[in-house]
């Protein structure tokens, strides 16, 4: 669904991805991780086409994204939930989750699409009046998912959904996740919640300086102890 292939982004002359490549299938669940300053969001955000990458190609259903800005690339059914969640604290929860189906076809399903949102966070269906800067990190984090889901995406990319929340938000989140893509959304998510995602993901890509420095099935990943403590830091 997702084919990433010899990917390489540069800030300046700071090289931010080296050469990274990967494949991700419809309806699965894939974690990238790795510590700070990795390349975690600048892969993420390549993909969005916030940042343009110096070579290698992203194939999006067999079509290359190459060129095409992040307006387009929201459109094809690729959405981000950016890391801080971005949202606008002076507007309700509900006037958020509109932002999120600004583009034709997601605006014209935009009232099925709150349904749906507010069936996996009821939570949010009691708040929707609120001010989003009222809501507490757990549920600011999912009016910053809901707003991603209010595009309709077909791969959802999640960065850092669980950062700075308390254990319970976080697992609330995680649950939350995992029930989309239990219904078959596409998801790649970024962690630094190691045991948590792979518990949740499928496969998982860890990453180093820029690189894929080593991926594969999340479980198999989990029960290696060398791998563990070289590179998961648990
Ligand atoms: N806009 C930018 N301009 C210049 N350098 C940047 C920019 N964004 C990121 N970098 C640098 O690129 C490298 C990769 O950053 P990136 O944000 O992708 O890492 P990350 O894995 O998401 O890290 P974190 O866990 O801290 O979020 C880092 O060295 C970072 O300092
Ligand atoms: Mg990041």
């Amino acid at each position: 669904m997702l084919e990433i292939d010899g990917l390489t982004v540069a800030y300046g002359k700071m090289t931010a991805l080296r050469d990274v490549s990967m494949a991700i299938r419809a309806d699965d669940m894939v974690a990238l991780l790795g510590g700070n300053g990795a390349g975690k969001s600048t892969l993420l955000n390549t993909i969005s086409g916030l940042v343009q990458p110096e070579k290698g190609e992203i194939r999006w259903q067999g079509q290359s994204l190459r060129g095409l800005g992040p307006d387009i690339i929201c459109s094809l059914g690729i959405i981000q939930v950016p890391e801080g969640r971005k949202l606008f604290p002076a507007m309700t929860v509900e006037e958020n989750l509109l932002m999120g189906a600004y583009l034709p076809a997601a605006r014209k399903v935009r009232r099925q699409s709150l349904d749906w949102v507010y069936s996996h966070m009821p939570h949010l269906a009691q708040r929707r009046r609120q001010r989003a800067g009222s809501l507490s990190g757990g549920e600011q984090q999912m009016v910053a998912i809901g707003r991603a889901l209010m595009a309709r995406p077909r791969l959802l990319m999640l960065d850092e959904p669980s950062l700075g929340l308390s254990p319970r938000a976080s697992a609330e989140v995680f649950a939350i996740v995992s029930n989309l893509n239990r219904e078959g959304m596409t998801t790649i998510i970024v962690s630094q919640e190691v045991q948590e995602t792979l518990s949740i993901t499928s496969y998982a890509y860890v990453m180093e300086n820029g690189g894929i420095a080593l991926h594969g099935p999340s479980a198999a990943l989990r029960e290696d102890p060398e791998i563990k403590k070289s590179y998961l830091g648990l």
